[in-house]
Formats: C-alpha cells, structure tokens, sequence
C-alpha cells in the first residue's frame, strides 16, 4: 500500500503488552507505568485478524515487540500462527533478551525468523543499574543461544551520555567476533523522559569518531533506518540509527500497532487510529486501516521538540 508521499508501507510493527520485567531507566518512569487492564489489551485472534487485513494490502514483514514481548503468555502459538500465512515474508521480535535463553529454540521452531536484543551496557553492575533488577549474564546467554539455534540476531544499543559512551569500543568489537549486526541508536525524546533524553543524547557520529576503523558497507536492506558499516576482518556489521541527527522519515516503510489496538502512523506524533473498538462492534477495519495509512505525516517533528504523550513501553520502538 502506498501513502501519499509514494512510500510503499509493508512493514508491521505490533507491540503485543505493555508489561516489562524489566524497567529501564529511560525507558519508563521511575514509578514504572500504570499496566493496561487484561480486557484493553488485543487478544491473539484480534491480533491476527488484523495482521491478516494488512498482509491483505501488501505487509510482508511483521515484528512483534512490547514491553517485553515474550512475558505474554501464548505467544509461540501466535507466532506459529501467523507463519501459516504465507504472504508473510519476514517475522521478527523486539526483546530484551532476558527469556531468550529459555526460550530461543522454540521460538525458532515455531516459525520466527529473527530477533533485536536491546541491549545497552556490557557491564553486570551498570545492566542491573540501568534495568532496575536486570542480569547481564542471562542476556548475554540468550543471544547465544538465539545464535545457536539459527536466528538472525541483531543487538539495539541505545545511546547515552548516563550509560554506555565509555562503552562504544567494546560494543563495535562484539561485531568482530559474534555473527551479528551491532546497531547504535540515538535517545529519542518520548514521553515522560523528554528531559532524560535531552540532556543525555549523543550522536551516532560518536561511535565514528570513536572508531575510524569502521568503513562503510553496502545496505542489503534500502528501507532499514540503519547506515552500515564493518571493522575489517569482522563477521558482524555495525548499524548507525540516527532518527535526530539524520533523518529517514523519507524512506519510512512502517506503521504501529499499539497493545490497546490503536494503530500509529507515526512514532513521534500522537494521532492514533482506534482498531478495537470497530473490531469489537464486528465492524470492517479495512477502512481505518486505509486510513491511518492515509494520515501517516511527512516527517517527525522532534527537531522543533515536538514528542509525544505515550509511553515507549507502550510502544515497543
Ligand atoms: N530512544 C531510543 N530508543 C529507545 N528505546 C526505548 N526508549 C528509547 C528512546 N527514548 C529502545 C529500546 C529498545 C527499543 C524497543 O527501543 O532500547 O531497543
Ligand atoms: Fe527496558 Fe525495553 Fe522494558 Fe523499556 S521495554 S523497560 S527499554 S527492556
């Protein structure tokens, strides 16, 4: 389907909880966020019916993220689920990694196809710091084990002033050794934590300037928002996210799905469209779904300060 700014939309971003074990510090607020009811959350049929509408217009990718997505019960069944529709080229999950060792092998088995660990300290004290409880060595066996049983793996490592610039080196080397993508992205101002992140953002020019070993490499993917580089000799890439200091809203192939079933053209802009309640009158959701795609704005407006209401947890990124 395209919008009215020639941008072809085949790619469904679906946040499937609000809840996180885990409560990043710029991610929620310090309190945490008040968790949705049971009842306002989508369930899985919903959720399918309307991952089968937009494949219907032309989605072929599908990425399941949260909160955390793998806390919600049922989702190997759902995942299976939607690898049954067969114009659904790509399925891929958000996670903070903290399950995937558990949980690695069957996520594979059930169909996914790849999965982004956040994932932004490599040391145990600063990881518990940051995730209010998290264990650094839980994720880091996850990821191998993601790898182990064949998922692609790309790391997300969020940049800040707080947390990590004194880590940029060892992250870019984690792409010499380890068969995956490392990607840095810049802190976007959401929600509550405008402040935060304003005031702790560092541009991805950073890990450049860090690192001038890094050449840059040719994109497989033209509508990710990642510019890829590599270290020479190195299995893995380094990806540069930079949504402030350059901005890909040109080549924006996505569209969000909210836990509470509204549909967001855009990230950083605060229409939303309500799925759920036309879908539980048993009403036709093709028409609001055709018109989110008609609304999906030009471009953001964070370079005005411009952000929105809603929290990224309830989000997923
Ligand atoms: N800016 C950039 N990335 C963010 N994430 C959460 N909050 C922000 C923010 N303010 C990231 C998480 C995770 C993904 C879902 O979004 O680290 O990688
Ligand atoms: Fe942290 Fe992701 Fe959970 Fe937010 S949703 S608290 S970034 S693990």
């Amino acid at each position: 389907m395209i919008d009215r700014f020639g941008r072809d939309i085949n790619y469904l971003r679906v946040s499937i909880t609000d809840r996180c074990n885990y409560r990043c510090q710029y991610c929620m607020p310090h309190d945490g966020v008040k968790n949705m009811a049971h009842e306002e959350l989508l369930s899985f049929e919903e959720l399918y019916l309307v991952i089968h509408q937009f494949v219907n217009i032309g989605v072929k990718k599908v990425r399941l993220t949260g909160g955390e997505p793998l806390v919600r019960k049922g989702i190997l069944g759902f995942i299976q689920s939607l690898s049954h529709i067969t114009a659904l080229e790509d399925i891929a999950l958000t996670t903070n990694g903290s399950l995937l060792k558990t949980m690695a092998a069957d996520l594979k088995r059930n169909g996914l196809h790849r999965v982004n660990v956040s994932l932004d300290t490599l040391k145990p004290d600063r990881f518990h710091r940051l995730t209010r409880g998290g264990d650094l060595q839980n994720v880091l066996d996850g990821i191998s084990e993601a790898l182990n049983v064949g998922l692609k793996v790309k790391l997300n490592c969020v940049l800040s002033k707080d947390i990590n610039i004194d880590e940029i080196v060892d992250f870019v080397k984690l792409s010499r050794d380890w068969k995956l993508d490392v990607r840095f992205i810049e802190l976007m101002p959401i929600g509550e934590n405008v402040d935060y992140a304003l005031k702790h953002y560092v541009s991805t020019q950073e890990v450049l300037r860090l690192c001038p070993d890094l050449t840059p490499t040719e994109a497989l993917d033209p509508s990710s928002p990642a510019r890829y580089f590599q270290l020479p000799d190195a299995i893995g890439k380094v990806g540069l996210i930079s949504p402030l200091s350059c901005n890909f809203c040109n080549d924006c192939n996505r569209i969000r799905l909210t836990p509470d079933g509204k549909l967001k053209p855009c990230l950083h802009n605060d229409v939303e469209i309500d799925l759920r309640t036309p879908l539980r009158y048993g009403e036709n959701i093709m028409p609001y779904i055709l018109e989110a795609i008609n609304v999906k704005p030009e471009k953001h407006l964070l370079d005005q300060h411009k952000t929105i209401v809603r929290q990224m947890s309830q989000i997923g990124g």
